[in-house]
């Protein structure tokens, strides 16, 4: 028996039987309602495994960190601040500005997935500027980070971001898609490591092979918005 593996990419899967049948057999019910129990119990799992109060099923990891920032930046002239080599700068159509209409002030992506946390300081704009200028609604990070060639954030830099991001009323918003991944590198548990952030989305038609699929998670509030 000749078994291939396609690593062009680890989104690159086909379900399973068992996933099949699963899929076949699962009890479903009106999502609009809230009365599809599979879902339900999907969210309910996920947000339980991520030590958040929420979360919600979406289609695509694109789709969690697009709703991530449009529930977070909810007023107009909001800005977000990210890596330019983050995956929700490089990949995702630039739809935080076409769709969300919310700015996006990119800093440079250190070669480990960081960022200069004084290039950062500089960048955060207060919440009521002059008139000419948006104000900094959130901050983005990624774990593991794709474009880094998969290396996982270090806990003492999330630590310290998370802690300035606090100290200017910022929320955090984790890109997740391979949070699991960086879990097992770094034996710390997935709660853990988004402890102080706002938000995470997380894949799981990645890592975890399934074949479509994403799950972002974070307060009730902001689950609801
Ligand atoms: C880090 C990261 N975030 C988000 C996504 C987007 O996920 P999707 O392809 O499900 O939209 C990807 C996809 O590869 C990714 O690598």
């Amino acid at each position: 028996m000749v078994r291939e593996v396609d690593l062009r990419s680890d989104t690159v899967t086909k379900p399973t039987a068992a996933m099949r049948k699963a899929m076949a057999e699962a009890v479903v019910g009106d999502d609009v309602y809230s009365e599809d129990p599979t879902v339900n119990e999907l969210q309910e799992r996920i947000a339980k495994f991520l030590g958040k109060e929420a979360a919600l099923f979406v289609p695509s990891g694109t789709m969690g960190n697009l709703t991530a920032v449009m529930a977070h930046c909810w007023t107009r002239g909001q800005e977000i601040i990210i890596g330019d080599e983050s995956h929700m700068f490089m990949y995702e159509q630039g739809g935080i500005s076409q769709l969300a209409s919310v700015h996006v002030s990119s800093i440079p992506t250190l070669e480990d997935g960081t960022f200069d946390l004084e290039v950062l300081k500089e960048k955060i704009r207060p919440k009521f500027p002059n008139i000419h200028e948006p104000s900094t609604g959130l901050i983005c990070i990624e774990n593991s980070h794709n474009r880094c060639g998969g290396r996982v954030l270090p806990m003492s830099f999330i630590r310290e971001l998370c802690a300035l991001a606090r100290n200017n009323e910022i929320p955090v918003h984790m890109d997740g898609a391979r949070i699991i991944n960086a879990s097992i590198h770094c034996g710390v548990p997935v709660h853990e490591i988004v402890k102080e952030c706002a938000s995470v989305s997380m894949c799981l038609s990645k890592g975890i092979g399934a074949p479509v699929g994403s799950v972002v998670a974070g307060s009730k509030d902001f689950i609801d918005r």
